[in-house]
C-alpha cells in the first residue's frame, strides 16, 4: 500500500518526502483554505516535490465547470491528479476528463455503488472516506475492504485511496483489506513512527553506552 499525505501544507510535505515514505499528496479545498496563499503555486510547489499523484479538487459543481477547472488544475503539472466529488455531474466531468487523458480522483465515496460509478465513468483512483464513516456510527474501513473486493472480483484497476484517516490504526486496517493508497494527516503519519518503547529503548541504548565509555 502507498503512503500519500492529506495536506496542502508544503512545509509537512517537504519534512515527510525526506523520510523516503511519501507517495503522492491528495488536498481539498478546506485544505486549501487552511494552508492560504495562492492554491496553484502550492501545487505547483507540491508538485515539485513528490513525483507521484497530486490532487487537486475542482470547486464548480456542474460538469462543464468541474471539465474547465479540471484542465487547467492538469495544466499545473504532469503528476496533478483532479479530484471531483461523486455527483451525476462529477461522474460526466469524470468521464470527460478519462477520455482527454486527465486523471481523476473520484472523491465523498461513502458507499460502494459510488465506487463502482466512478470506476465505469473511468476515474484512475476513487476516495473512501473512512473517517466520516466512523463518525456517524458506520464501519468505515468495511467500505474500503467492500469496495476493493467488488473491484478484484470484477478485474477494475481503478486504484482504492483511503481516505479521511484518522489515526494509525485506520492505515494498518487499510493494508490489511488491501487498500491501494491510505492517505493521511501529517499527524496520523507522525504517530505511525512513534512507539513508547521505541522511545525507551532507545534511551536505554545510549545511557548503557554513555555508562559503559565512562568506565574506560
Ligand atoms: C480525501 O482526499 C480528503 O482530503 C480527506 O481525507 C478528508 O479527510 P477528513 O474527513 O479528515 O476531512
Amino acid at each position: 500500500m502507498r503512503l500519500f499525505l492529506d495536506t496542502a501544507d508544503v512545509s509537512e510535505v517537504r519534512e515527510a518526502v525526506a523520510w523516503g515514505v511519501v507517495d503522492g499528496v491528495t488536498t481539498n479545498p478546506t485544505l486549501m483554505a487552511r494552508a492560504g496563499g495562492d492554491p496553484e503555486a502550492i501545487l505547483r510547489e507540491l508538485a515539485s516535490l513528490v513525483a507521484g499523484p497530486i490532487s487537486a479538487e475542482v470547486i464548480a459543481t456542474d460538469a462543464d465547470g468541474m471539465v474547465e477547472e479540471g484542465r487547467r488544475l492538469a495544466a499545473i503539472a504532469d503528476n496533478i491528479v483532479v479530484k471531483v466529488p461523486i455527483t451525476p455531474a462529477g461522474l460526466e466531468a469524470t468521464h470527460r476528463l478519462a477520455r482527454e487523458g486527465i486523471k481523476v480522483n473520484v472523491t465523498l465515496v461513502f458507499q460502494p455503488g459510488q465506487a463502482l460509478l466512478a470506476a465505469r465513468a473511468g476515474a484512475a483512483f476513487v476516495s473512501p472516506f473512512v473517517g466520516r464513516l466512523d463518525d456517524i456510527g458506520e464501519d468505515g474501513i468495511s467500505l474500503v475492504a467492500d469496495v476493493v473486493e467488488i473491484f478484484r472480483a470484477q478485474g477494475i484497476t481503478t486504484q482504492v485511496l483511503a481516505a479521511s484517516i484518522r489515526h494509525p490504526q485506520h492505515v494498518i486496517e487499510a493494508a490489511r483489506v488491501g487498500a491501494d493508497i491510505a492517505t493521511m494527516p501529517f499527524k496520523v503519519l507522525k504517530q505511525l513512527v512513534q512507539h513508547p518503547l521505541t522511545d525507551a529503548g532507545l534511551e536505554r541504548f545510549l545511557k548503557d553506552w554513555q555508562a559503559a565509555r565512562g568506565r574506560v
